[in-house]
């Protein structure tokens, strides 16, 4: 079990003009001049839109083989480290507190490539990233299924501010006013420096669950990776919902900050959840804002498959 200091849920402030944690920007510094290497794979998201999901994908792929055991005995959060991460950890009642800091566990890492995870929208990357040309995997997702996620893992999580109820949490979605900032300048600034001399691959969380195996094809092609039949065949039973969901390894049941009484970690794994959620009035609001934040129509999502 793991036992982070999180006293109380934390307060949301303005941080550069998106609302952030302080468990997110105590270690500004040292995170801005964060020095990424080459082979760094980064696996950039929206928080709660696939993001463990290909995490596992991607140590599979190049870890899987290699040292099965990885898989068995260490946490999907220390495989694949979260870079933009501070937090107190305290060994015992009483124990000396102890602060993680993302940066830090990722200097000392002795696997190549490190696989980095992050949710920071694109504005706030260290420039070593873009300097050294990194491979940066963007997760993305519907923003219905998003929200629908995201409010149901708040709930469960002390490591989050308060979410509040489901109506006024989706209300505040739209106002951008989330951890991490806008979904909709999230993955918008994020496809734009897509657009320019970049090394970013996207993946749906749709198409991932419309076929896994095809875009297990398309990431080995953009990392350079090649794959046996047998191999996708063991990583596409491993990535199983079921698998994963079960996989204390991969499901976080190890962190007591998460109340599993009240939601999952790896909840449903459906698109179109959303239905279960949005009143028909919610949705025709929702809708309606969409489009005037969503006016590229280069970047279309599917809410239902
Ligand atoms: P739901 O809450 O809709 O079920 P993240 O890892 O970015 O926090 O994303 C979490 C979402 O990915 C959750 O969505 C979770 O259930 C889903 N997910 C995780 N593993 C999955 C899998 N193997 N197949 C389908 N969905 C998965």
């Amino acid at each position: 079990m793991f036992k982070l200091d999180i006293p109380s849920r934390p307060e949301l402030f303005d941080f550069h003009g998106v609302s952030m944690t302080h468990h997110y920007t105590d270690n500004w510094e040292n995170l801005q001049n964060f020095q990424a290497r080459p082979d760094d794979v980064l696996i950039a998201a929206y928080p709660r839109s696939g993001t463990t999901w290909l995490c596992c994908i991607l140590d599979l792929l190049y870890f899987g083989e290699m040292s099965p055991e990885r898989q068995t005995s260490i946490p999907i959060f220390k495989r694949v480290q979260l870079l933009e991460g501070t937090f107190t950890l305290r060994e015992g009642p009483g124990g000396t507190p102890h602060v993680l800091r993302g940066t830090d566990t990722l200097e000392k890492l002795p696997t190549s490539p490190r696989l980095i995870k992050t949710h920071l929208p694109v504005q706030f990357i260290p420039k070593s990233f873009w300097e050294q040309n990194c491979r940066i995997i963007y997760s993305t997702r519907n923003s219905k299924d998003n929200v629908v996620s995201y409010f149901h893992f708040e709930c469960m999580t002390v490591i989050h501010p308060e979410p509040g109820d489901w109506s006024s949490y989706l209300q505040r979605f739209m106002e951008g006013k989330m951890l991490f900032g806008p979904w909709y300048n999230h993955v918008n600034g994020w496809w734009k420096k897509k657009q320019s001399p970049s090394n970013i691959h996207y993946v749906f969380y749709e198409d991932l669950v419309e076929d896994t195996g095809r875009e297990i094809d398309k990431l080995c092609s953009f990392l350079g990776l090649s794959l046996s039949a047998e191999g996708k065949e063991r990583i596409l039973n491993r990535v199983q919902f079921d698998v994963m969901k079960s996989d204390n390894m991969v499901n976080h049941t190890i962190l007591r900050e998460m109340d599993f009484n009240i939601s999952s970690f790896i909840r449903k794994g459906k698109v179109g959840d959303w239905k279960n959620h949005f009143t028909v009035a919610q949705n025709e609001e929702f809708e309606e804002d969409y489009k005037k934040k969503m006016k590229e129509d280069m970047l279309q999502f599917r809410s239902e498959i």
